[in-house]
């Protein structure tokens, strides 16, 4: 079952020091009557030096399972009856090695058309919305329920924990990542591995590193100062594998600073085992490897390596790795340390020794699934007409969003078949090797049936949004209107623009200049422009919500569940107000290598708003609730690192959750704004609890690339608690002492 964050563990995630690696290594449990049992290092060293040459090459690649999705048949060496998932590594039966089996990921065990008997797995909703919880135990839960549905498939790996910073709001794969902020990013991604490797799954932490745009992806070389790198994407992965130890980190298919992120021998050997001393193995995202040498710079294994020939005209880590080996350009002990790796991390996690498979309770999924959509949801705005009474004759029109149908969900490697298969599924198409997958699904139920059951007194009637004019005459003799604007996003495609596609803006625009008790429902994976923000009484941010997410969106507009997500992405009021508003590369032909500069560096989000005084149209840490919260007796204490402790009341009417932010806002006068942590906290009415944040160290300092450590400045450090990252209700300074420390 799923370790359960005890409240002091959870209180530490919220926002504190970081579980040190000898802090979650489990002392060995010796008594004197018996040695020890070995490590998975001393296991995997054991086992690595018994195998042959031909058993060791085996298991540097894995072969992707037959999906027409992509046009990739079945694969000869794939053995008849093995279940076809992601990926497939030939085990070595003799020496007890399984045979290694991925699936993805975040949101679930995904079957694009791997298995055609697969029943459907729980849709989990996105990571943005597990994101927008700020309740890092929910990733936790999801990830062990998405561990348990891997293994009673029988797959031991899941290619999950998306941990890329959402850098630019078009990025079509933000709904499969966390946040804007690293520590965020850190925190959650590390909660969702600890779940599925609870499990005994080994989970990957992905896409190493700054893969924040899907233009031309294998194309795209993403620049960055390499100290600004450090405290921001990098900054997250360092945390969340402290955190998590996953079994193996994924490699991205953009090129980092003009060399590819799968065979950066920078990013990997020097920063990933180098000054990390990650123990792990390091795989190549699928279709990512044009060369053996990669082998060199640090790859461990190559993934699906059919789409190297696709991409790169290829297979990497077979015959020409094999060639080089013979010709001695490819050293036995490199050769060695990436097996080594591999079996540690399967020894680590127990892939070898799995017993019994796990008992499968999809009701309980469903239930977690349910829970997050709940805690995910932000209300953006919300001028009182939420909560929607209860018992009332209310005529209400539910407008667009195919909300008679269902939710939809993400695309792309992420998108998952639920039990019972899709509510409907339209094709939208486009280039490249993730058009033919780029479809509108729908996730039953729907908003209108779980709306009516919870509104059974009220008169329903519903417009598709087809057309402006004609949602606007059932808006006219609505009571209440419920405006649904979706947008699919997913692998492979950036937004051109923050604009709701098919018209969906004109008609939402149509029904609130005709019935200013107008509501709207947002299931995006990205801040959306939303022109008709000023005519509209409430928004509801909803991303996608999995296969839960209509009886959530419900219970939050009725009161049931009173909202408490909070952005963890800022929504700007345009694309102006970003770094790069226009997108290099966008629309160019799929192929076209672009250049990205990631000028902002370590500034993501709404450190960039600060830094630029922008006023975004919602702010990171935004999200109101049915009561109110105040803040008050904020007490700063300096030291080797920063704690923020203070009082939450909630002033309201009735029992909420609030989520406190704290964060570091100027360093001796000067403006620098850091998240060091947050809290979650339930209150009844009038009930107040005291809240303690204590930061990671790094957030408070600059990465010194000369020196390759972490660097405190002396000096005055401001320090702010708020409801979000420009509504900040209390400040209080704090002395540091210089400091170099970390790597
Ligand atoms: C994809 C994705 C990666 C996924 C892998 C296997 O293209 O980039 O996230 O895990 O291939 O499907």
């Amino acid at each position: 079952m799923a370790t359960k964050l005890t409240r002091r563990s959870f209180a530490k995630l919220t926002g504190s020091v970081p579980l040190t690696a000898s802090a979650t290594q489990v002392a060995a449990q010796t008594s004197s009557s018996k040695p020890a049992d070995p490590s998975p290092d001393e296991r995997a060293r054991e086992t690595e030096q018994k195998m042959t040459d031909d058993e060791r090459f085996s298991l540097l690649i894995s072969l992707m399972g037959a999906v027409a999705a992509v046009g990739v048949p079945r694969d000869k060496r794939i053995p008849e009856g093995v279940s076809m998932s992601a990926g497939y590594t030939p085990g070595v039966p003799r020496l007890g090695i399984p045979a290694l089996q991925s699936s993805d990921a975040s949101m679930g065990v995904t079957n694009p058309g791997y298995r055609p008997n697969d029943k459907g797995a729980t849709a989990f909703p996105a990571s943005i919305a597990v994101g927008a919880s700020f309740n890092p135990q929910l990733a936790h839960e999801g990830g062990a329920a998405i561990g348990r549905e891997a293994r009673m498939r029988g797959f031991n790996i899941m290619l999950a924990g998306g941990i890329n910073l959402t850098r630019d709001p078009r990025n079509g794969r933000n709904y499969e990542y966390y946040s804007e902020d690293p520590w965020v990013s850190a925190v959650f991604g590390a909660e969702a591995v600890n779940g599925i490797q609870s499990e005994g799954v080994i989970s990957t932490l992905k896409h190493y590193v700054l893969n924040c745009n899907e233009t031309n992806r294998h194309w795209l070389d993403a620049i960055i100062d390499p100290a600004a790198l450090r405290e921001s994407d990098l900054l997250a992965f360092q945390i969340a594998i402290e955190r998590s130890q996953p079994g193996a980190i994924m490699s991205g298919y953009n090129k980092v600073n003009g060399t590819y992120a799968s065979g950066n021998s920078h990013l990997l050997n020097d920063v990933l085992k180098g000054a990390w001393g990650y123990k792990g193995y390091a795989m190549s995202d699928w279709g990512a490897v044009p060369a053996w040498d990669y082998a060199l710079s640090g790859l461990d294994q190559e993934s699906g390596i059919q789409l190297d020939v696709m991409q790169w005209g290829a297979e990497a880590f077979t015959d020409r790795l094999r060639a080089a080996y013979a010709r001695g350009k490819f050293p036995k002990e490199r050769l060695s340390d990436m097996v080594r790796r591999i079996l540690r991390s399967a020894y680590a996690i127990g892939i070898d020794r799995w017993g019994p498979a796990p008992t499968l309770d999809m009701a309980k999924h469903n239930e977690i699934a349910l829970e997050i959509s709940r805690q995910g949801i932000v209300l953006l705005k919300n001028d009182g007409v939420l909560p929607v009474a209860t018992g009332g004759k209310l005529k209400i029109a539910v407008i667009g969003g195919h909300a008679q149908e269902g939710i939809i969900c993400g695309t792309g490697s992420g998108a998952v078949l639920p039990v019972g298969g899709f509510a409907g599924v339209v094709k939208i198409g486009g280039p490249g090797i993730m058009g033919g997958g780029r479809n509108m699904f729908l996730i039953a139920p729907s908003p209108l049936a779980e709306l009516t059951k919870l509104l059974p007194d009220a008169k329903f009637e519903f417009d598709p949004g087809y057309t402006p004019a004609e949602a606007a005459l059932l808006a006219r003799r609505s009571d209440l209107v419920i405006a649904f604007g979706i947008r699919v996003e997913g692998e492979g495609f950036d937004n051109a623009d923050l604009s709701l596609p098919w018209g969906q803006d004109a008609v939402i625009d149509a029904v609130a200049n005709t019935n200013p008790n107008t509501v709207v429902v947002l299931e995006t994976g990205n801040p959306a422009s939303m022109p008709w923000r000023g005519k509209v009484r409430a928004i509801v941010q909803a991303w996608y919500p999995g296969q839960a997410g209509s009886q959530a969106i419900a219970e939050v507009l009725t009161g049931t569940v009173n909202p408490s997500g909070r952005l963890p992405i800022t929504f700007p009021l345009d694309l102006a107000q970003t770094p790069r508003p226009g997108l290099p590369g966008l629309g160019t032909p799929w192929g076209t290598p672009i250049t990205i500069r990631y000028d902002e560096g370590a500034e993501v989000g709404y450190r960039w708003y600060a830094q630029k005084n922008q006023k975004p149209m919602y702010a990171f840490g935004h999200g109101l609730s049915y009561a109110s919260f105040s803040y008050r007796e904020l007490e700063v204490q300096g030291g080797e690192t920063v704690t923020a402790a203070f009082i939450v009341t909630n002033t309201g009417a009735r029992a909420g959750t609030d989520v406190p932010q704290v964060y570091l806002t100027a360093v001796n006068g000067d403006e620098r704004l850091r998240l060091l942590g947050f809290g979650r906290i339930a209150l009844q009415p009038n009930e107040s609890k005291r809240v303690s944040v204590e930061a990671d160290p790094r957030l408070l300092a600059r990465f010194d690339g000369g020196a390759g450590r972490w660097r405190i400045a002396a000096g005055r450090y401001r320090v702010a608690v708020g409801r979000s990252a420009q509504d900040l209700a209390l400040s209080a300074d704090v002395q540091l002492s210089a400091r170099l420390f970390g790597v």
